[in-house]
Formats: structure tokens, sequence, C-alpha cells
């Protein structure tokens, strides 16, 4: 079996158990070398000077755009639209498509378990225009059915946003029949990817997602680049996000027009050094290439379910197939605050998350106020996974309790 950490200078310096890749992942040396390559060879500010480190900043930025577009089958570079992360991705959905094409009365259709970052641009969204927001519930194993889809998506329905993978279940979401049931009624799907394009193959026109956002830093990339894909229909429709330097055709006194796609949502300079990190991210991710990942993730997931099953008073949420978790695993243990419970872990040398993981309808929706997340990735190993749940299985003793 590779060992993929020694790729990692973080993780073969360090003895730390990482298992919060949900929220980061780590970055191998070749996307540092890619930063330090382009601030060293290239640095200059992209697409506007007719010299040659100028033109270089905007030939990676581009190389990034395009190898973005081939990462998720998007059917042209110029619907990769960068931003800073998700996040910002899906604000510019909600700002320049949401605010301009939905009126009062109309329905946005969200999953609770969705992310804040999935959820607090369409409850904005739904407060300006006199929208108003359906949920979607999963079933007890995290999934959306067929009937839940059906009834929530309403023939008022003119948004729908879902995550594919779910960054606290794990769980991955039917976005092609939702995408369907979506464009059935007439309304457009919004699909954060925030936690699958690190795990899974993913092709945007396959799902027939309208949006699609994703970050970089969660796919081994830098943080501050992200993306945002959008068919050109859409796109092209839409006002730009935010205004400034080079996103404009021409400006007068009173009046401006726009920049072809991508550059309209694209204000100010634009960050060429983090796009060469993604590139190599990218490029890093094919040659580790998705069956592997899948097959190791699966196999640290099974291990470590197989050890919360011994502990008995051990929640986990969501399905009980460690095939349906992409590598998230969710837990409480009984009487011990999630806060507690990372402290601990701490101690032994454990990086896990805990609290509301950022999507506070869904803790409301399991009935609790907090959880442990323990995320795996393909630079995991077993001995981690054993160690973790060594360490785990102190923790009721190291508050008091008797087992
Ligand atoms: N969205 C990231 C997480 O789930 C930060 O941890």
């Amino acid at each position: 079996m590779k060992d993929y950490r020694k790729d990692f200078p973080i993780l073969d310096q360090d003895e730390t158990i990482y298992f919060d890749n949900a929220a980061t992942a780590q970055k191998p040396a070749c996307v540092m070398e890619a930063l330090t390559d382009y601030y060293s060879r290239s640095n200059a500010n992209p697409l506007r000077g007719l010299y040659d480190w100028s033109l270089r900043a905007t030939e990676v930025l581009e190389t990034a755009r395009q190898k973005a577009a081939d990462l998720i089958g998007a059917a042209a570079k110029e619907e990769i639209i960068f931003t800073r992360n998700t996040t910002e991705a899906l604000n510019l959905a909600a700002y320049s498509y949401a605010l301009n094409h939905l009126k009062a009365g109309d329905e946005i259709a969200v999953c609770i378990s969705e992310h804040h970052s999935n959820f607090l641009p369409w409850q904005m969204a739904a407060e300006k225009t006199g929208a108003v927001l359906r949920f979607l519930e999963p079933g007890p194993d995290g999934r959306l059915t067929a009937e839940e889809i059906r009834a929530k998506i309403t023939p008022n329905c003119r948004l729908a946003a879902v995550a594919q993978v779910s960054n606290v279940l794990g769980r991955v979401q039917p976005v092609r029949e939702i995408a369907d049931r979506v464009h059935e009624v007439g309304a457009v799907l919004v699909v954060d990817g925030a936690q699958s394009v690190p795990h899974m193959a993913v092709d945007v026109q396959a799902m027939d997602a309208d949006f699609f956002a994703f970050s970089g830093h969660k796919m081994m990339g830098p943080m501050g680049i992200g993306v945002l894909y959008g068919k050109q229909a859409l796109l092209e429709k839409m006002p730009p996000f935010l205004r400034g330097g080079e996103m404009i055709e021409y400006v007068t006194k009173d009046s401006a027009s726009w920049a072809e796609l991508p550059h309209k949502f694209e204000a100010g300079t634009v960050n060429a050094a983090d796009a060469a990190g993604l590139s190599a991210a990218i490029d890093y991710l094919a040659a580790v290439g998705y069956e592997e990942i899948r097959q190791r993730e699966l196999a640290l997931t099974r291990r470590l379910m197989g050890h919360l099953k011994e502990m008995p008073y051990v929640t986990v949420y969501g399905s009980e197939d460690p095939a349906e978790h992409c590598g998230i695993v969710t837990f409480n243990i009984e009487g011990c605050h999630p806060h507690d419970v990372a402290s601990i872990l701490n101690e032994d040398g454990i990086a896990i998350r805990a609290g509301h993981h950022c999507a506070q309808p869904l803790m409301q929706y399991l009935q609790i106020n907090a959880a442990c997340r323990a995320s795996l990735y393909f630079y995991n190993t077993e001995a981690e996974v054993d160690r973790f749940a060594q360490s785990l299985k102190k923790v009721r003793g190291a508050l008091g309790y008797g087992s």
C-alpha cells in the first residue's frame, strides 16, 4: 500500500492524528511548490499586463480554470467562476441569481442538513424577495427519499439547494433525481459540492446541476480559492455580484457594461497564485485517483465504525453503513459534551471537530446541541483509527464515569 503521507510535509513531520479533513485537507508538497513557483517565476497582475510575467500569470489562471472545468465535467471553462471558497460561490448565486429571479410567494427548497453556507444565503434571499423556505428532511439514514423530494419540491419551487454530501452525516444525496424534479417544476438546482469533490468523481452535466460550488482547500488545494460552476445560459443573464476592476466592457460617468464570462464575476485582482496551487491539487488528486480514495476511505470508515459499535455509550448519526459516510463519522458519547471529548482526544494528539458543524438546523432536527466528528481522508491509516478508538474508550473515565 502506497504511503501517501510522505507527500504531505505536515503529516510526515508530525505524529498528530488528523481526523478533521472535512474542515480542511492537508496539502501535498506539490501544491506548496506550485505556489512558490508562481511567486518565484510568474507573479504579476493577471489579465492586465502586456508583458511576459502578466501573460504567464494569466496562463496560470486560465489553465486552472480549464482543469477545474474538466474535474467537474463542465461544458466550457467560461462556466467556472473563481471565488474565495464555497461560501462565497453560494452567496454569488444567491445575490446575483436568486435576488433577481425570485418573487413573493415563490418557494426555495433546502435540505435541513445544509451547512449554514448553503442555507443562510437562501434565508437571506427569502427575506429580501418574500419567497418561502421549505425544508427537505432526510430519513434516519440521512438520505432524501423520492417521496420527500416530490413532496417538498412543489410546483411553486423556483430554487432548490442541497449538498451532494452532508458535512455532518456524510451521506451522498441523489442529486440527479433532485435535479429532475427541480427541472420538472421549472426551478433551478444549486449543489454544494464542498464535501463531494474531494472524495468522488463529479459530473455536473450528468447530475444536471444549474450551479455547483466547491472549495480548493478541502481537496488539498490552497485556502482562498473556490469555484462556482453555473450553466452558461444562466450566468449570461445574471448581473455581476461584485463590481470593480477587470469585470467591465466599458464604463462611462453614468453607466457600465460587463465583460464576457467568466470575468464579469471576477472583480478585482484574481487569485492566480492559489489557482496555481489548485491546478497542482487537481493533478495530485487525479494521480491518486478517486477509486483509490474511495477504497481507502471505505476501509478506514469500516474499521472506525466497527470500533464505535463496540462502545455501547456511543451514538453514530446517519446511516449504519460505512459505505454511506464518505469518510465522515459524526457521533456523541453519552453524558459527555463534544468539546470535552475533543479536548481529551487532543491531549492524545488527535484532531477532530466538535460543535454544531455550522449546521444548526440539522442539530435541532436531530435534537442535539452538538456532536463530535471524525472525518477521514485517504492518507489516514488503520493504525491511526485504532489509536483513536483506544483514546475514545478513555474519555468517559476521564470525565468521572465508571464505564
Ligand atoms: N465546512 C467545514 C466543516 O464542515 C468547515 O468543518
